[in-house]
Order: structure tokens, then C-alpha cells, then sequence
């Protein structure tokens, strides 16, 4: 158990990619928070599941988008459990539509949660790492940031904002210990991803040299390396894991 005792937050950690990050770090010994927004019952049944199977990990409600609400979660973390070593930014959403249709209020909703909710999350953070000299937080971009989709303005803009803001905090936190990287899966399997893959069915698999789509287990293995020892000097990277998707389509078999 790399990670015992660690106290790691995972937001967006009821669903997808955040689940399987949040049970891995349980798995290695970490005392996990998972946050989730709506999905309530997801969430309990990963919490049943986890401390189950003789984890740590308890579940608490919070929007990542609203700063306030950030602040409580996090002062309701430290005093239940202590001072956060790992952070995950993990929660995210697509509103997609073509830029001359999209309204005000999609942009902003991505904008809000997936750049937004990153910066609430690491501000609450941050202090306290820096002074106790270590920490890691691992924020959950995109391949989308720079192989862009059509529809996706508001996305892309979110991760490649993301991409620019970890490279630029892991500086600032770099002197005092704590590393900041973000990762940048492709295609993976989960609700986010149901509408493209149901669209373009098994052709999809045509665009990824490695031939599948990823699971979340491959994200969240990537997450333990960068918030276990392997990552300790590891730091203002966006880590692309993607099975090839971002080399561009492989020859036609
Ligand atoms: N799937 C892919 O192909 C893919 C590819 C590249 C990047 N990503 C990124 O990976 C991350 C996870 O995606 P996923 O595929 O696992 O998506 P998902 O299955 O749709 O899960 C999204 C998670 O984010 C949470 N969330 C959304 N808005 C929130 C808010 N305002 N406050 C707190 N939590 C919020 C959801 O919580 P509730 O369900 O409780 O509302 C849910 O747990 C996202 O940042 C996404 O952009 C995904």
C-alpha cells in the first residue's frame, strides 16, 4: 500500500474516470474523499463498495463551480480528516453545440465547472501544501485541448485554460514541494464519451492506433503513478494517455 494514510480528494469521484481513481487510491491506503454533485446513489454504492472491501473512503455532496461551496467542502475535509496530500480535478461536463449556436449559458457551465472548479479546488489547497512542503494535484484535462472537435469550443477552451494553468501553478508550488500535472486522456469509455461512441460505433476504434478504447482504469493508473513515489519529481506535465489517438489515424487496415 503505496499511499497509506494519505489524505486524497477526488471530485467528480461518483462516476467514470473520478470513480476509478478514487477506488485505486483506496486500494493503495489513502483515506478518500469522493465528490459527487447529483449522483447521490453512484456515489453511496462506490462508498459501500470501498470501505466493503476494507478501504477508506466517504463521499460528501459539493459543486465545484461554486467557490463557497468549495470552502466548505474543503474545511469540512480538513477537520474530519486532516490536511489534503492529493488532489484530483477530476469533475467535468461537455455542453457541445457548433460556436454560431452555442449560448452564453453552455459556455459558461463548461467554463465554470472544468476550469473553475479546478481553481476552487487547488486555492483551497494550495496554502496548506505549500506550507507543510508537499502535495500533489493532478488535474483531469484532455486530448481535446489541442485535437479539437467540432462543437467543442467551450471544451477545448476549458482543458487547453487547464493545461496552461497547471503548467504555470506547478512553478509557483514547485520550490515548496508540490508537484501539479494534468493528464490527458483520449476516447474513454464512459457517460461522457455514450454519445460519440453510440454516433460512430465500432469506427471510432479506426482512429486509435492502439486499436480501443480506454477504460478509466488507464487514466486512474496514471493518476496512482503521479501521486505515489514514482511521481515525486514530476511536475508541470500534461501526461497524454490516449492509445495513440493524438499520432493521427493509423493506415487503414
Ligand atoms: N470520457 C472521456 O472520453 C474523457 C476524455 C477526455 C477527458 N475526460 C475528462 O475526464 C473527466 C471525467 O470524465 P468522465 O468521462 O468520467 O465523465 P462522467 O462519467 O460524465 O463523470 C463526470 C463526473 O463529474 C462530476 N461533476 C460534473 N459537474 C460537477 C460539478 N459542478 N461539481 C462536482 N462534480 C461534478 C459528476 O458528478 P455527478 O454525477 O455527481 O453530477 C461525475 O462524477 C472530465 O474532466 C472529462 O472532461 C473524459
Amino acid at each position: 500500500m503505496t499511499l497509506q494514510g494519505k489524505i486524497a480528494v477526488v471530485t467528480g469521484g461518483s462516476r467514470g474516470i473520478g470513480r476509478a481513481i478514487a477506488e485505486g487510491l483506496a486500494d493503495q491506503g489513502a483515506k478518500v474523499v469522493a465528490v459527487y454533485r447529483g449522483s447521490k446513489e453512484a456515489a453511496e454504492e462506490l462508498e459501500n463498495a470501498v470501505t466493503g472491501r476494507g478501504g477508506i473512503l466517504k463521499i460528501m455532496q459539493c459543486d465545484v463551480s461554486d467557490e463557497e461551496q468549495v470552502k466548505a467542502l474543503f474545511a469540512h475535509v480538513e477537520s474530519d480528516l486532516g490536511p489534503v496530500d492529493i488532489l484530483v480535478n477530476n469533475a467535468g461536463v461537455i455542453h457541445d453545440d457548433l460556436f454560431v449556436r452555442m449560448e452564453s449559458k453552455d459556455w459558461n457551465k463548461v467554463l465554470q465547472t472544468n476550469l473553475n472548479g479546478t481553481l476552487n479546488c487547488c486555492h483551497a489547497v494550495a496554502f496548506a501544501m505549500m506550507r507543510k512542503r508537499s502535495g500533489r494535484i493532478i488535474n483531469i484535462s484532455s486530448v481535446a485541448a489541442d485535437f479539437v472537435n467540432v462543437g467543442q469550443t467551450n471544451y477545448a477552451a476549458s482543458k487547453g485554460a487547464i493545461n496552461a494553468f497547471t503548467r504555470a501553478l506547478a512553478m509557483e508550488l514547485a520550490p515548496r514541494g508540490v508537484t501539479v500535472n494534468a493528464i490527458a486522456p483520449g476516447f474513454i469509455e464512459t457517460d461522457m464519451s455514450a454519445a460519440v461512441r453510440n454516433r460512430a460505433g465500432d469506427k471510432l476504434k479506426d482512429f486509435i492506433p492502439m486499436r480501443r478504447l480506454g477504460q478509466p482504469s488507464d487514466i486512474a493508473r496514471v493518476a496512482l503513478f503521479l501521486a505515489g513515489d514514482g511521481g515525486s519529481y514530476v511536475t508541470g506535465q500534461v501526461i497524454t494517455v490516449d492509445g495513440g489517438l493524438s499520432l493521427g489515424p493509423p493506415p487503414a487496415k
